[in-house]
């Protein structure tokens, strides 16, 4: 268990998917284009990923999906079973028919403080990693930069948060709040001291250094009322985790209450979308 709750995962989906941003999406579908391809979606999750990219991919894709938390391999079976115009497949993988494509999806439950960088990731075509990056730790991202680079792969990193977060209407405790929210952020997720709202940075760095060309964009989450239930678990999750640091802000109960009563005025989340391609591609 990884503390990744599914339906945390599956609330944000939707707003993860058209969130994403143009520059670096436009890119991947050009340098893969309709040909067959294999990826590695680190983290994967209940494989939202997948979902967002297959359409964008060609009729021929294998996927692994690689995460710590064999409780949302399980959920990403059951989603991707639903999502699927076909399946065929007895759970440990399954082949997928969706609008065409064939999509066979392989499910490895591999904890990536131990190995930064699956053989599964090393033999695809393309890496993934959505929502990922700012749970890794410096250290943890170079090793893992060295063998992507190793390996010459393509890197689709979107959605690392960037440490901004907008609600309406303002409260006077927002900016006291976020502020104890992002030194949460920071703090060790299993990869090292998280490197947090640092982290699209530092990566799009040490793939430079390697020679690697980025393709960065703002995938910002626009909240409105229709995402009411997203905002509120939000700001739950922001004020559970501020709340386990020394310096929380003593008002933090009073902030939620206020927080959750306006919940239908929405916000924003920024983040960061990445994609990292290596040298002469
Ligand atoms: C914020 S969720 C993102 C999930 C998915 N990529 C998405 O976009 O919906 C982060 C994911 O990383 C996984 N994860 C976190 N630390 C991990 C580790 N050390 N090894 C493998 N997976 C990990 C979690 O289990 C979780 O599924």
């Amino acid at each position: 268990m990884s503390g990744f709750d599914p339906s945390w995962l599956d609330l944000r989906e939707p707003v993860d998917h058209r969130s994403l941003a143009a520059g670096p999406l436009e890119r991947l579908t050009a340098t893969f284009g309709g040909a067959p391809v294999s990826v590695a979606d680190l983290g994967a999750g209940s494989g939202s990923a997948l979902r967002a990219l297959a359409p964008r991919l060609g009729r021929s894709q294998r996927w692994t999906l690689i995460d710590s938390d064999p409780a949302l391999l399980a959920h990403a079976r059951l989603r991707l079973r639903a999502w699927a115009d076909a399946v065929e497949g007895d759970g440990e993988t399954l082949r997928l028919n969706k609008a065409g494509a064939t999509i066979h999806v392989a499910f490895l439950a591999e904890e990536l403080a131990r190995d930064h960088f699956p053989q599964a990731a090393a033999a695809a075509d393309l890496v993934v990693a959505s929502a990922f990056f700012d749970l890794a730790g410096e250290a943890w991202l170079a090793a893992f930069i060295e063998r992507l680079a190793a390996a010459q792969n393509t890197l689709y990193a979107p959605l690392i948060y960037d440490g901004l977060k907008r609600f309406a209407p303002a409260h006077d405790l927002d900016q006291a709040v976020l502020v104890a929210f992002n030194d949460h952020q920071r703090s060790e997720k299993g990869l090292g001291p998280a490197l947090g709202p640092d982290a699209a940075r530092r990566l799009a760095e040490l793939a430079g250094a390697q020679g690697y060309r980025a393709t960065a964009a703002a995938s910002p989450w626009r909240l409105g009322a229709a995402d009411r239930s997203l905002t509120e678990a939000l700001v739950r999750g922001m004020a559970s985790a501020a709340a386990q640091l020394p310096a929380a802000p003593d008002a933090l109960p009073k902030w939620q209450a206020f927080r959750l009563g306006a919940a239908a005025g929405g916000g924003a989340v920024g983040h960061v979308d990445l994609l990292l391609t290596p040298p002469g591609s």
